[in-house]
């Protein structure tokens, strides 16, 4: 059953801090799943992201070390196994390098999520105290976020022993992407926080067969990120207000123009993916497999940073309480990229 986020009503900052302390994981996690007009608080956000706060130091470095024998991307999302002309040996090393491109393409993302949401706390220093804290909470974690996804993506890099190209520079895509409507860019950072939330909740969470490593890393991202998609809510919410149906139609827009661009960086990556596996594994696929490689894997790419958000109950949720048509857009463009 899907629970209202009822801590809101409490007015009380030491006794929600204890309430939400006091939450069982699962529980933690009906939360976040219910949205909506009014139903998620600066305050109520902030006190949760204190409580599952972490330090990068606590989750890679020492022994905590990548596992190279196993896989590191769920295949819901690394889809390598219908590549049937692969060795095993070769499916976990496509795995894996998916698994780089991930590291990769979250660092770029967070590289404009940072500089919007300090633009977005920026005019209003005053006043509401709570959302200026939680706002500034949220730019905090991604500027940790990007420097783990680094950390993460050096300690690839030393076990796997060949370069894996990641499309950017992350500095031009987040100038691209920032030179749209605010609400259009609100959207997108809506997009991607629901994502990460579904791919380690759907996906991750209970796949025994991954790196512990890498999962942890998931898991840890998740954590924060469950916070961030709320806020990310109340930021379209206030984006939107007195807008008109066809401007809210025109954010729509930019939103999915946003999203073709990242379906081209998408089929760049496809691309250095490929050229990664030839160096690590020495084989070079012939044409008629190059093409099934490129087919399987750009829909893989695109189910995971694309299709996988565009069909989130969430994203679907917020965008519906924009207005009909809104939801109805995406809706009607999510299949291809499922
Ligand atoms: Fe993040
Ligand atoms: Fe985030």
């Amino acid at each position: 059953m899907i629970r209202a986020w009822e801590i809101n009503k409490n007015d009380c900052y030491s006794v929600q801090a204890q309430s939400v302390a006091s939450k069982k994981t699962d529980e933690r996690r009906e939360e976040t799943i219910e949205n909506g007009k009014g139903r998620y608080s600066y305050q109520a956000t902030l006190a949760t992201a204190q409580k599952v706060n972490w330090r990068i130091e606590d989750i890679i470095g020492g022994d905590k070390r990548l596992d190279f024998s196993k896989s590191f991307m769920p295949e819901s999302l690394a889809r390598v196994e219908p590549l049937d002309f692969l060795s095993a040996d070769e499916m976990r090393t496509l795995n894996q390098i998916r698994g780089a491109a991930y590291l990769g393409i979250f660092g770029l993302v967070e590289e404009f999520i940072l500089p919007f949401v300090l633009d977005h706390a920026r005019p209003q220093l005053q006043g509401d105290d709570y959302r200026v804290r939680a706002l500034l909470q949220f730019a905090g974690e991604e500027a940790k976020h990007i420097h783990l996804f680094k950390r993460f993506r050096e300690e690839f890099e030393r076990g796997f022993g060949h370069d894996c190209a990641v499309i950017g520079p992350p500095e031009a895509i987040a100038q691209a992407v920032l030179a749209h409507d605010p609400l259009a860019v609100a959207l997108t950072i809506l997009h991607i926080e629901w994502m990460t939330q579904r791919h380690y909740l759907d996906s991750v969470k209970d796949d025994q067969s991954l790196d512990p490593q890498f999962k942890s890393l998931l898991k840890h991202h998740w954590v924060e990120e469950a916070q961030h998609a709320k806020l990310d809510t109340l930021m379209v919410e206030a984006l939107a207000e007195g807008r008109s149906a066809h401007e809210i139609e025109a954010a729509v827009e930019e939103y999915l123009e946003i999203g073709g661009l990242i379906d081209a960086g998408l089929k760049q990556q496809v691309d250095f993916d490929l050229d990664a596996f030839t160096r690590a594994t020495g084989r070079e696929l012939n044409e008629d497999e190059k093409d099934q490689y490129r087919r399987a894997q750009l829909q893989a790419n695109r189910w995971t940073y694309l299709g996988s958000a565009m069909t989130h109950e969430r994203v679907l949720a917020t965008l519906g309480s924009l207005g009909p048509a809104a939801r109805k857009r995406v809706e009607e463009v999510a299949p291809a990229f499922c």
